[in-house]
């Protein structure tokens, strides 16, 4: 039987005790979403978007390190016959800031894209895209990790 997922706005929360576990749960949703899909993260400063990021990369079957594009603003991988376009909107505000960027291009394609900061530019987000919101906790190895979408339950066997 079917497992139905991203059938409800609010999907899960998954307790991280690691990065690895992290990267893990990266890994699992990067394997598994079809290409076009944007991931919006959200979080603190150190809460655990690259990590996540870095795992997701895996999943898609892409090998290059994965790093904070802080300063360069977007790194693109490629691996598996497949992009990944990896934001960190950390440093921009406002609509001409982002479209500087050139995010709209790439919203527009079948390529995925990962989106750090993205409380930076919530208002341009796509109503389609999945978010992860990492949340730290008082325990300094533990982050939750909550994930919510919109319909994907077809993608998710
Ligand atoms: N359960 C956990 N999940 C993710 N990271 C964890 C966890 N526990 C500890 N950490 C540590 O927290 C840090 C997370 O760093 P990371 O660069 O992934 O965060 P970030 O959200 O991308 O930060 P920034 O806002 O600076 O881009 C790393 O040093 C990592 O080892
Ligand atoms: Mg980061």
């Amino acid at each position: 039987m079917r497992d139905i997922i991203f059938k409800v706005i609010f999907l899960s929360r998954i307790i991280s005790g690691s990065t690895a576990e992290t990267e893990k749960i990266g890994f699992d949703i990067g394997k598994t979403l079809p290409g076009g899909v944007v991931v919006a993260l959200f979080g603190d400063l150190g809460a655990g978007k690259t990590s996540f990021t870095r795992g997701f990369a895996r999943g898609m079957g892409i090998d290059t390190d994965v790093t904070s594009p802080t300063f360069a603003i977007m790194n693109d991988y490629y691996g598996n016959g497949r992009h990944l376009y990896h934001f960190d909107m950390y440093r921009i505000s406002g609509y001409d800031d982002l479209y500087s960027t050139g995010y709209f291009d790439y919203t527009d394609g079948d390529d995925s894209i990962i989106i750090e900061w993205s409380e930076n530019i919530e208002e341009f987000l796509p109503d389609d895209c999945v978010r992860i919101t990492l949340i730290k906790t008082d325990n300094e190895n533990e982050r939750l990790i909550d994930i919510s979408g919109f319909d994907y339950e077809n993608t998710f066997n």
